[in-house]
Order: C-alpha cells, then structure tokens, then sequence
C-alpha cells in the first residue's frame, strides 16, 4: 500500500489553504499509511526564537488534531524528534552536488541580498529528501513551491541507488485530490500564505469570527458585477467561489450580488472553522495529551526510519 508523507512548517499562521490544500485531502486519505511531519528543523533556516519554535510546533499538532487528523490512523511528528532525518540527512549529502543545492529557487530567492544566510538554508533540501526517503515514502502531496525540491529529492535517491546499491524508495509527488488552490483574498494574483507581505488577505484557522468575517467583506473582487468563475478577469469572485465549494460542500446557489456572495462565504467558512477552532481551545487545555501524541508517533515511525538508516550506512560503507 502507497505511503505518504504531507509537511507543515511550524509557524503561527496556518490558514485556510493550508486546511483545504493539504490537511483535508490528508484527512481524506487516512485509510492509507500516512505520516502528519511537522518540519521544526526547518525552521532553523533563518532566524528563529526558540521559544516561538516551540509553542509554534505544538500550535500546529494541535491544530492537526482538531482538523481531524487522527492520531491512531496517521502518525503525527516533529522531524527535529526523530534523529533518523539529521543523520539520513548528513548520508544524502555524499549523493548531492553543491550547484544542485545552490541552484533551488527558494535559496536564490530566500538568500539574495541578505548577508545572514545559513548553511542549513542552502542543505535545506537535502533534509527534505531525508525527511522522505527516511520512511520510504511512495507519495508526497506537493504544491508547486516544492515541486523543484521534490525533484531534488528524487534525483539524490535514484543517483544514490545507482551508486552504492537499491536502499530508497523514489518517491512521486501528486496533487492532493480535490484541493484547491486558496488565493489571497487581498491580492487574488498571489496564493495565501503564511509569509504575505500582509495578513490582510488571509484567513486564519484560529481567528475569530469577526476577524474572519472582516477579512471576507474587504476581498478584493471587480467591476463586472456578476458572480461567475472567470479566473482570468474575475480572480477574486472566482476564489471566493472555490472557498465557498470547498467550505460548503456544494455548489453555490444563484448569487445575485457580491455582498450575497461574500455573507455565503462567512458563513460556510464559519461553519468549517468553527468546530476547528473549539476543539482546538479544548485539546489546548492539555498539551500534555498533545505532546504524548507527537512521542507516540515517533516510537511509530522509528523502527522503520531506522531501518532505512541502517541499509543507507552499510550502502556507503559505515
Ligand atoms: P505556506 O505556503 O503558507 O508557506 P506551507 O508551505 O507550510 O504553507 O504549506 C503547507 C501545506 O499547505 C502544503 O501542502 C501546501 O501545498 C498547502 N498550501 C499552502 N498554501 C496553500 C494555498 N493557498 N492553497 C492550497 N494549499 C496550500
Ligand atoms: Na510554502
């Protein structure tokens, strides 16, 4: 049976995209092994407070939980505690050339004109192909900003199986089904995201309902007057209208205005964040009923991540 593998980075803005493009289709497919990783290591990339990382981290295991991501089905981690991606990730890197890493998009974007950059933010790649080849991984939900690291990754197994011997699986990356891709609800042209420039245009998994309600009203949307999808010239209805299927479960009603338009989008995106949210309020009560659950999935995914530890260190001769 296919294994997949679907990442968070910790940080404390997860928002509606998130919940529709990757937490729904992975609560969707829990009948299939499937690991929740929540990518802590990662976020030493750039400057960080630790204290931030660490609340961030179990905000997010939270979150999973009230999403409906079911412990018992799908193995929730952190990757910073499972030691098999560190040291899987130091292996792959005697499989991976320098210019392949300084090439990714990301690092040319993240570290021009900054003088701070990290060696982990040029290696940051490298530690996503361990955080998947570690548990041999056969799927990976990606959007496109990973679509040239999962290649990476794909790249670095099959060259390191050709050299010292068949030790990884080569993972596919696939479009989670039905997710749709969340644009911002400010500046329609761009995806929401955790790193906007502004949060204007995002809607929080944990805000409250006015907020919520305020950040729907003030969507940007068009002079044309009809409610229609047309992603071309009317980007803005057309997102609306895309939360809106994928809030309500149903294909919208005849909407006559874009006020009616945006009361139905409040209102169906309320009713699917709102349960979220108190249930969140309620598992936050007991972090230590979280943090069990982030150990429990370690001691899951353990044997076999080092299993596959083990084959890679006998491949180069450890
Ligand atoms: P962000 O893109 O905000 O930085 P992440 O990179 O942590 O968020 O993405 C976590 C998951 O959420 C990924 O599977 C990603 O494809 C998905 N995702 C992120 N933004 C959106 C969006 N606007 N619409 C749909 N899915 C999204
Ligand atoms: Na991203």
């Amino acid at each position: 049976m296919t294994r997949r593998l679907t990442g968070f980075q910790p940080t404390g803005h997860l928002h509606l995209g998130n919940l529709i493009g990757a937490m729904r289709p992975l609560v969707a497919a829990q009948d299939r092994p499937s690991i929740a990783m929540i990518a802590d290591l990662h976020a030493l990339t750039v400057e960080h407070d630790p204290q931030q990382l660490r609340a961030n981290t179990l905000q997010v295991a939270t979150v999973l939980l009230a999403a409906g991501v079911d412990p018992e089905r799908t193995a929730i981690i952190a990757n910073s505690q499972v030691p098999e991606h560190a040291e899987l990730h130091y292996l792959l890197e005697s499989a991976t050339g320098y210019g392949e890493a300084a090439r990714m998009i990301q690092f040319k974007e993240k570290s021009a004109g900054n003088k701070g950059v990290r060696l982990s933010l040029l290696t940051y790649p490298v530690l996503m192909a361990a955080d998947i080849l570690v548990h041999d991984i056969d799927q990976v939900p990606v959007g496109d900003d990973q679509n040239q690291h999962l290649e990476l990754a794909r790249t670095v197994a099959t060259r390191f199986n050709a050299r010292y011997g068949e030790t990884f699986t080569v993972p596919e990356g696939i479009r989670p089904e039905n997710a749709a891709r969340i644009m911002d609800l400010s500046d329609p042209a761009r995806k929401m995201s955790k790193s906007a420039p502004s949060a204007a245009g995002r809607i929080g998994l944990l805000d409250p309902p006015e907020v919520i309600r305020r950040t729907i009203t003030r969507a940007v949307t068009d002079t044309v007057g009809v409610v229609r999808d047309d992603a071309g010239n009317q980007p803005g209805v057309t997102n609306l209208l895309a939360i809106l299927r994928a809030c309500a479960d149903r294909e919208p009603g005849p909407l006559t205005s874009y006020g009616a338009l945006k009361r139905e989008v409040t209102d169906a995106v309320e009713a699917v964040l709102g349960p979220i949210r108190a249930r969140y309020a309620e598992l936050s009560e007991d972090p230590g009923h979280v943090r069990k659950i982030l150990a429990d999935g370690r001691a899951r995914v353990q044997p076999r991540a080092a299993e596959t530890v083990r084959r890679a260190r006998t491949a180069l001769g450890l």
